[in-house]
């Protein structure tokens, strides 16, 4: 039966209250997908979908995530697929309209056999009125949405007479060329960390809308809260009050004389302000008005770790000229000003020690904050296959791992509102981007006016929600792209660099700021930051630099392991968005995409899953591309670790995974905490977002989380290294010399005392571990210090002996102080503990520190090193059980033990896994 909503209620937002409005929601619908042209495949489906989920659900084909699938499903991305569907009896109306939110990507949709549009652009919203068709149409009314196959059309847009072309590199080349001709998420044609199956289908939800004459349907709002006077990119005066800017996109009616009224709600749906909005305006698509709401009516929202998320709603409604009901808009807001600011260095900061140049920080509500995140990727191959539910899990792995911003990564697909919903009430800033990355783009009339239709839907779309954090042009393009075409192209360099700023400045600025005042925008991801801009330009620096100034942020990749521990080698910046190295997932998560035969760590499989290639190559170039990927994370693993030599072929494999994470983990722990204590330096450093929060299927890949949610090594590590207060060592390996310095980004100051400990692996305190072979180094306890807001302090620093096999640094910190935005008569204690081994783990004496693990309550470990220092301590839960340990990959001193609580979410019923779960340390790496 058709379910027609009259009145309804829709998503998290939207009332529609006219009597006469109609809204049937083709979800509801029975669809069937056929192979079109081939018709050999015609089976039941639904919406919203693409066709790798509804021929998987049919039984047509296997898991995509199994085995080698992204090959052997290639057939699918070839065909045209149709969705059709029987619309419900349609009643008479003055208008029938055809409301999509996304459709995946080129199609043809036809209504009672009549052509009704072409669509070519994944993330725009598309509306038609269809109302000519409907009355005419004899018997049922049929729907068919025919979908080409896109790296066939993006292949047949790029041979067109005419077409722009590139030298060679500037696109970088995944499983499909092409992508940058085509608006369609561009890592569906592959990417370094995921497979490529380019799929096609109704990917957002679609509906049917009826009207009556003077009826209008909302199919977009927008809220915009501002502080009075602000401007993008600007911080703003924060003791002015807030501005509420609300519009609705509509179809239907112009109203005459709308009016708007607005109710201002607290989390519990209380009133705390009502009236009329003012300087109401109508135009043919939108009704636009504002308010004004004083500074004190309300809380101040704050990203996790430095205040509340406090979070109100916004009901907003247009009026006709008698006052009835056009529309009715509900959203939650947040009141926050976020600015990404790069302005000049100011006189002020200067004489602080910060070096000139420009700002690259975030400032929430007017405090400059260290950034403290990752980078996050579609967390799935098929957008349709994610819920909210999945991202809740995932972020809240994120907060917990003491993370407070995620750059959304372009060239996936704009966050879904649940996404920025859930970002929202956790406190996780989504720095956000437009889906372009790693190639340069068209920039003739069409494709430029296709862009703005994306950009704005999305600038609208998501708006109101407080946790948006920037927009960025794209990914990589300024620090990558523009470079290479200037080494490979100099003599068209302005041709190139004048279309680069006709889409990323003069098309995409004016979407951000005639949209909002809220929201900073800077064309590339990676990049220098603007020497000036107006509202439709920007003067971007790109490498107009003075030697001695600072810029920008980084983005740092560096696959010679011999030199991940020397920090000479790591950028210097304002912020650091991006820097990785790839690892292998876990042994159970290969597993369930794996047969047993391929469980090994250069098997067949696991070589074409690795997309880690060189420069400018794909796997159909040539198998052997794939040996640069295994090979880094093999030479790592070798040069920095006790090699696996294990006569049990899986143990092997299991041994050499966690080589490699082990491996990133450090080299991740190095780089975030040599970019915290930036914050202390010139660079006045503020923030480190590493590559790559999560994985969306199982392969060698860069990220923290995988698949199911377990957590490599690397989350737990970044989890710690992301505390407020960190100690953390410093050595240079060629000259000796080993500082230790304690960092905070708490607001205000801290004060507490260090403890370092010289030992050997046996755990026996060392005390002569200098290079003036003076005697014992004493007074290495009970190091006082007091570190300012946002700040670092060194509080050790030796020359080291060159001979120190079996010497370990423990050290140790514990702090009082005060948390952002807590009251300052609470004091919250502030611990931390690290290790330094002056000579890589691969030739330490290491020995067997006697773990022994015992069970104990319910989803507790408790673990003892009885005789040695145990590194790397590892606990493995077994495939299918999913959930968090509350500890893993620390050290233990001997005599230490550690209680290990398994946060379950799922899998484990009866708790029998807990004597399937395995623990060991690095030593046993060394064991046959
Ligand atoms: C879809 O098909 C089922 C089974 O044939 C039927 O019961 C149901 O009413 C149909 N739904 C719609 C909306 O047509
Ligand atoms: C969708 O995700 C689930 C797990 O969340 C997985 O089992 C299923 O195979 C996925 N579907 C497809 C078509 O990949
Ligand atoms: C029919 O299927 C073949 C092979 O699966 C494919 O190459 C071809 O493009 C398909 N034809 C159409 C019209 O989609
Ligand atoms: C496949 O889709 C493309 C693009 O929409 C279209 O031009 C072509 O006619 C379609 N082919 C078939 C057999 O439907
Ligand atoms: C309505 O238009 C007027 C004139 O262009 C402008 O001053 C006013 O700010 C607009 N109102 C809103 C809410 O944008
Ligand atoms: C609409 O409401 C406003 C405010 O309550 C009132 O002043 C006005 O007279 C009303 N207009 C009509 C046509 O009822």
């Amino acid at each position: 039966m058709a379910r027609w909503l009259f009145s309804a209620l829709f998503g998290l937002s939207f009332v529609a209250s006219s009597t006469s409005l109609k809204i049937y929601d083709l979800s509801e619908a029975n669809w069937t997908l056929t192979n079109t042209g081939n018709d050999t495949i015609s089976i039941p489906a639904h919406i919203p979908s693409v066709a790798h989920i509804d021929l998987h659900a049919a039984g047509v084909i296997g898991d995509p995530s199994f085995g080698l699938s992204d090959f052997t499903l290639r057939w699918v991305t070839d065909q045209n697929w149709t969705y059709a569907t029987t619309l419900p009896q349609l009643s008479n109306a003055s208008s029938t309209w055809l409301l999509f939110n996304g459709l995946d990507t080129f199609t043809s949709i036809e209504l009672c056999g009549d052509h009704v549009a072409s669509t070519n652009n994944q993330f725009r919203q598309y509306w038609f009125d269809v109302s000519n068709i409907v009355d005419a149409c004899k018997g049922d009314v049929e729907l068919s949405i025919n979908f080409g196959s896109a790296p066939n059309i993006a292949n047949a847009i790029a041979a067109e007479p005419g077409q722009e072309t590139w030298p060679y590199g500037v696109e970088i080349p995944f499983e499909f060329p092409n992508r940058q001709f085509i608006r369609k998420e561009q890592n569906d044609f592959g990417w370094d960390w995921g497979p490529a199956f380019a799929p096609a289908g109704v990917w957002q939800p679609a509906f049917v809308v009826q009207l009556g004459s003077s009826d209008i349907h909302v199919r977009n709002s927008v809220v915009d809260v501002f502080r009075e006077g602000q401007y993008n990119n600007l911080p703003p005066d924060q003791s002015q009050d807030w501005v509420l800017n609300a519009s609705v996109d509509y179809f239907g009616a112009q109203p005459k004389d709308a009016k708007m009224r607005y109710i201002l709600m607290d989390s519990s749906h209380g009133t705390i302000a009502e009236g009329r909005m003012t300087s109401v305006n109508t135009t043919s698509s939108a009704v636009t008005g504002l308010t004004t709401v004083p500074s004190d009516l309300v809380e101040l929202w704050w990203p996790s770790g430095l205040g509340k998320q406090s979070l109100y709603y916004l009901r907003f409604d247009v009026l006709d000229s008698s006052n009835a009901t056009l529309a009715s808009v509900e959203k939650r807001i947040g009141f926050r000003t976020i600015v990404c600011d790069m302005t000049p260095i100011s006189e002020e900061q200067l004489a602080l020690g910060v070096a000139p140049g420009n700002n690259w920080k975030f400032e929430i509500n007017g405090h400059e904050f260290y950034a403290k995140g990752s980078n996050f990727i579609p967390p799935d191959p098929f957008w349709p296959n994610v819920t909210e539910a999945r991202i809740r899990k995932l972020f809240t792995s994120a907060v917990e791992g003491n993370q407070n911003m995620l750059r959304v990564w372009s060239s996936g697909a704009y966050s879904p509102d649940y996404m920025f919903d859930v970002a929202d009430e956790m406190g996780l800033l989504l720095w956000s981007e437009f889906e372009f990355g790693d190639a340069l783009y068209p920039a003739n009339r069409e494709f430029l006016d296709n862009v703005r239709e994306e950009a704005v839907y999305n600038v609208r779309r998501v708006n109101h929600h407080p946790s948006l954090a920037l927009w960025a042009g794209g990914n990589e393009l300024e620090s990558l792209e523009l470079e290479t075409l200037k080494r490979v192209a100099p003599e068209e360099y302005p041709r190139y660099l004048a279309e680069f700023e006709a889409l990323f400045i003069s098309t995409l600025l004016p979407c951000v700021f005639e949209n909002t005042k809220s929201i900073s925008y800077t064309p590339s991801s990676t990049g220098n930051g603007w020497i000036s801009f107006n509202s439709t330009f920007m003067v971007e620096r790109y490498d107009n630099k003075t030697a001695g100034s600072i810029y920008g942020d980084t983005d740092y990749y560096n696959y010679n392991s011999a030199l991940a521990f020397n920090t000479s080698s790591y950028p210097i910046g304002r912020f650091s968005n991006e820097f990785g190295y790839h690892s292998m997932p876990s042994l159970p998560s290969w597993r369930a995409v794996l047969p047993a035969s391929d469980l090994h760590f250069n098997s067949t499989t696991i070589q074409l899953r690795n997309r880690h290639y060189p420069p400018g190559g794909t796997f159909t170039d040539n198998f052997a591309n794939t040996t640069k990927g295994m090979g880094e994370m093999t030479l790592a693993a070798q040069r920095w670790y006790p090699v696996p030599n294990k006569t049990d072929p899986v143990a092997n494999f299991t041994h050499w995974i966690y080589a490699t994470q082990c491996f990133q983990n450090e080299f991740y722990r190095s780089q975030i905490q040599w970019y915290r204590r930036g914050s202390g330096m010139p660079e006045r450093q503020l923030g480190s977002l590493y590559w790559q929060l999560e994985d969306q299927w199982t392969a060698p890949t860069w990220a923290g989380i995988e698949t199911d949610g377990r957590w490599k090594m690397l989350h737990y590590g970044a989890k710690d290294a992301y505390e407020h207060v960190i100690i953390s060592p410093f050595y240079d390996a060629e000259t000796g010399l080993l500082e230790v310095y304690v960092t905070s980004d708490l607001w205000s100051p801290v004060s507490g005392t260090a403890n370092l400990t010289w030992m050997d692996w046996s755990g026996d305190r060392k005390t002569d571990v200098d290079s003036d072979d003076s005697g014992a180094d004493l007074d290495l306890e009970n190091i006082p210090f007091t570190i300012g807001p946002l700040n670092t302090t060194k509080i050790y620093s030796r020359t080291l002996h060159p001979a120190l096999e079996n010497t370990l640094l423990k050290m140790s910190l514990s702090a009082q102080g005060t948390l952002p935005n807590a009251d300052l008569t609470i004091l919250t204690p502030f611990t931390h503990e690290n290790w330094f081994h002056p000579t890589p783990l691969s030739v330490a004496a290491l020995v067997d520190p006697g773990l022994r693990v015992r069970i104990g309550s319910r989803n507790t470990f408790i673990i003892e090193a009885t005789r040695g220092v145990a590194a790397y301590v590892w606990l493995e839960h077994p495939q299918g059980v999913r959930g968090v340990w509350s500890q893993n990959g620390f050290w233990l001193e001997r005599g230490g033990r550690r209680a290990i609580v398994f946060r379950e979410e799922g899998g484990g019923v009866g708790g029998e896994w807990m004597g399937e779960v395995k623990v060991w340390s690095l030593w046993d790496n060394g064991t046959p």
